[in-house]
This record gives structure tokens, C-alpha cells and sequence, in this order.
């Protein structure tokens, strides 16, 4: 497949997608969307893939939806056309994905981000929704997933007032996990995207299933969905190695079973 859009990169087992429209500032287009799922499905399904991660340009992780492809839209062709269902498929990706941030994450950019499981900013990273701003809501599950990581009244004021935060603001709201010089941003991203897939993959994807489902499921579920996964981990050759290697004082050799 030749990506217009995105570049697609393998680094050891970690699966690279990087947003690639510098004329529009990686603005999201509906032929993006569908390269970058198509890009998830193919590292998704591909074993030697145990982590993936999504980033951008120095200058733009993506400054949003594409505004020029969306301008003339009525309600009635939203509707009909299922506008931004291609904008879940992230949503199903059961392997760990890390965000790398530099630059504007605006709108669609900073709801995919968000969508992440792991964000990790360069120094210059900027984050807004602004797209009240621009006559409509954020709806690629920004007002859900800001709210669920900041808080109700911070996501409230960045989504009312539109305004762009900076990367120190980003981490003290907790809209990210770690702040990288910007120069370093990559090889930071991607120590700790490695760090990540030299886990059990199966141990990597059920916590990943059990900390997401905190923002689904009531406590008193998601406590029951913790307790059947660890139990799962059990029949894992990989949590007795991991085991073993502790009382052996080795470093665990997993296999991803
Ligand atoms: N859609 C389409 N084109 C975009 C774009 C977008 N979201 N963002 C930037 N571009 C284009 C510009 O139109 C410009 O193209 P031309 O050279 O052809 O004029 C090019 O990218 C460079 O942009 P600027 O000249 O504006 O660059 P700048 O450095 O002066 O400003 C910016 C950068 C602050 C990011 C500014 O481009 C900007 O505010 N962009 C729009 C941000 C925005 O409102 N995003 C939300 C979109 S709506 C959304 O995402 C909906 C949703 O929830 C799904």
C-alpha cells in the first residue's frame, strides 16, 4: 500500500504512523483517517508489532479535521454519510498506543492523542480544542476523553474558550504523561515504546484493557474485569518466566504466551 498521507515505519517491534500533510499542518483528512486506520489494522494484526505509536512533524502532530473538506457540510450529509465514524477504529486497537507530540495538537489532533494510551509531549507542544471556535463541537471524542483526563471544569474551559495550552500546562492538567525536550522528543517516545513492548504482549494488551475500562465502567465492574485478567495471566508461560527470572535475579526472556 503507498500512503499519500502518513509514513509507516517499523522499529524493532514497535510500529511507527506518522501524520504527513505538512501543506496543512497534518490538517486530518477523511484519506488520512482512513490511511492511519488502515496502518492500525495492519500493526494490530502483525505479531512482531507489540506497540504503536503516533506522531507528527516538529512544526504539527496535526492542527485538526481538515476545515476546507468540512466547511460545506449540511447536518443532513453528516448524518448520511456517517461523518467521523472512521475517527473510532482507533478506539478497538487492543496494543498499547503511544502518542509523540510536538508541536500543534489541535482539535481532531489532540482528540487522537487523546484516544492514546500513553502521551508524551516535546517542549513545544500545543493543545486546544478549538473548535467551538469555528461554529461546531470537538467530535472525535474530545469532549468525553478531555473531560475524563482532566476534569469536568478544566475541560469546560479549554473547550468554551478555545485556548491553546503549552506543554507544562498539558502535564500538570494530566493531559499528558511526560514532557521531552523537543530535539529528544522521538528517541524518548520511542525508550519508552520499547520499554513497553519488551513486556509479555498479552500482560501489555490486559492492562491496557483493564485501565481503559475505567472510563466505561463503574468501579465495582471494572474491579471484577481487573480480578477475571489477572487470573488469565496466570495460564501465561510468560508470568512464570517473569516470576522465575525475579527469584533467579535474571532478566525475564518473555514470549508473548
Ligand atoms: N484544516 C485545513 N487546513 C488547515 C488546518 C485545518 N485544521 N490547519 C491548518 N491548515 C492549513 C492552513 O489553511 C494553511 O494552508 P494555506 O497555506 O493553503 O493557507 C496551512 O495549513 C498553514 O496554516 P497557517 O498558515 O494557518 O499556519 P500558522 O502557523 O499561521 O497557524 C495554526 C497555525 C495556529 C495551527 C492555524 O493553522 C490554525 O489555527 N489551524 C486550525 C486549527 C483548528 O481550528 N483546528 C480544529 C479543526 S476542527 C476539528 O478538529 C473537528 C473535530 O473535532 C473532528
Amino acid at each position: 500500500m503507498i500512503y499519500e498521507n502518513i509514513l509507516v515505519d517499523v522499529k524493532s517491534h514497535v510500529g511507527i504512523i506518522t501524520f504527513n500533510r505538512p501543506q496543512a499542518l497534518n490538517a486530518l483528512n477523511n484519506q488520512l483517517v482512513d490511511e492511519m486506520n488502515l496502518a492500525l489494522q495492519q500493526f494490530e494484526t502483525d505479531d512482531a508489532i507489540h506497540v504503536i505509536m503516533l506522531t507528527g512533524s516538529e512544526k504539527a502532530f496535526a492542527a485538526g479535521a481538515d476545515i476546507r473538506e468540512m466547511k460545506d457540510k449540511t447536518s443532513a450529509q453528516a448524518q448520511a454519510e456517517s461523518f467521523l465514524s472512521n475517527w473510532d477504529y482507533i478506539n478497538s486497537i487492543t496494543k498499547p498506543l503511544v502518542a509523540a507530540v510536538s508541536g500543534f495538537a489541535l482539535g481532531g489532533g489532540c482528540e487522537f492523542a487523546l484516544a492514546c494510551d500513553v502521551i508524551i509531549a516535546g517542549e513545544n507542544a500545543k493543545f486546544a480544542l478549538p473548535e467551538t471556535g469555528l461554529g461546531i463541537i470537538p467530535g472525535g471524542g474530545g469532549t468525553q476523553r478531555l473531560a475524563r483526563a482532566v476534569g469536568k471544569v478544566r475541560a469546560m474551559d479549554m473547550i468554551l474558550t478555545g485556548r491553546m495550552i503549552d506543554a507544562a500546562e498539558a502535564l500538570s492538567l494530566g493531559l499528558v504523561s511526560r514532557v521531552a525536550p523537543t530535539a529528544t522528543l522521538m528517541q524518548e517516545a520511542l525508550a519508552v515504546a520499547n520499554k513497553i513492548a519488551a513486556l509479555s504482549l498479552p500482560v501489555a494488551r490486559a492492562a491496557k484493557r483493564a485501565v481503559k475500562a475505567t472510563q466505561e465502567m463503574p468501579l465495582s465492574e471494572g474491579l471484577k474485569l481487573e480480578r477475571e485478567l489477572i487470573y488469565t495471566c496466570f495460564d501465561l508461560e510468560d508470568q512464570k518466566e517473569g516470576m522465575n527470572a525475579f527469584l533467579e535475579k535474571r532478566k525475564p526472556v518473555f514470549k508473548g504466551r
